[in-house]
């Protein structure tokens, strides 16, 4: 299959594919967004088909339900399951503490939820995303709807005073119109550059009104898995 592959592509299903091995039979499984996980919702879905495992996936966001199902997986929500075995799901940036920018997706809340939810949180990535200072992927953070500008200058006032190099606030948007996360809120991308303290702000930006999440995941993560283009595998 990886012949077709651009290398990219390569890194990111090999990934999924070694992670969905620590799938066992009975386990509640956390599904993660983005293209990676896309990628293991897919192999696992082969491996239910295959083995039997009995298996139920609790997705985190409305695309990765759709593909769950797609893919034959048996899905639940989080209540429902209540607590999960493992979360398996891709990640933005990755520092050696296994400290995570997530976001891109747009879906960090429900990601954060779910993955603390679980007693394991595996990150399956590309080896790009690995860093030796988090912040050059601009950190995403879901504010409600209400007072969005205010908001916005709220957490810049914030940031002046953080040990980052930048701190741009900028609305996410998809044609001309702020992204709507499946909570119904907005993504505000920080272009901060380097992240110097990353429990600091994450604990500074949760205190603002109208931030209900960020997507820095400290102390979540358990194992990063990542794909190299040319097959190799690295486990962190
Ligand atoms: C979605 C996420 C994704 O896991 C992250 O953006 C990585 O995506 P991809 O696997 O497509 O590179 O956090 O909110």
């Amino acid at each position: 299959m990886s012949a077709e592959l651009s290398p990219i592509d390569t890194a990111k299903s090999i990934a999924a594919k070694y992670a969905v091995q620590f799938v066992e039979d009975g386990m509640r499984v956390g599904l993660g967004t983005g293209s990676t996980s896309a990628w293991m919702v897919r192999y696992l879905g082969e491996r239910v088909q295959q083995e039997g495992l009995n298996i139920v996936g609790v997705p985190t966001s409305r695309r990765t339900a759709v593909l769950a199902q797609e893919a034959g997986l048996r899905i639940a929500t989080l209540d429902e399951a209540k607590w999960l075995d493992i979360t398996i799901d891709g990640t933005d940036e990755y520092d050696a503490e296994l400290t995570l920018i997530k976001g891109g997706g747009g879906a960090l809340l429900h990601e954060k939820i779910v993955a603390s939810a679980s007693d394991r949180m595996i990150v399956i990535a590309d080896h790009s995303k690995s860093v030796a200072h988090l912040g050059a992927f601009p950190l995403p953070i879901e504010v409600i709807p209400f007072g969005l500008q205010t908001t916005r200058a709220m957490v810049e006032a914030m940031l002046d005073g953080m040990d980052v190099l930048g701190w741009e606030a900028v609305l996410r948007t998809i044609d001309d119109q702020p992204f709507v996360t499946d909570q119904g809120n907005h993504i505000i991308d920080l272009h901060l550059k380097r992240i110097g303290d990353p429990r600091h702000l994450a604990l500074a930006l949760n205190q603002v009104p109208g931030v209900v999440e960020n997507g820095l995941f400290i102390d979540i993560c358990d194992m990063v898995i990542s794909g190299h283009g040319d097959g190799r595998i690295e486990v962190t």
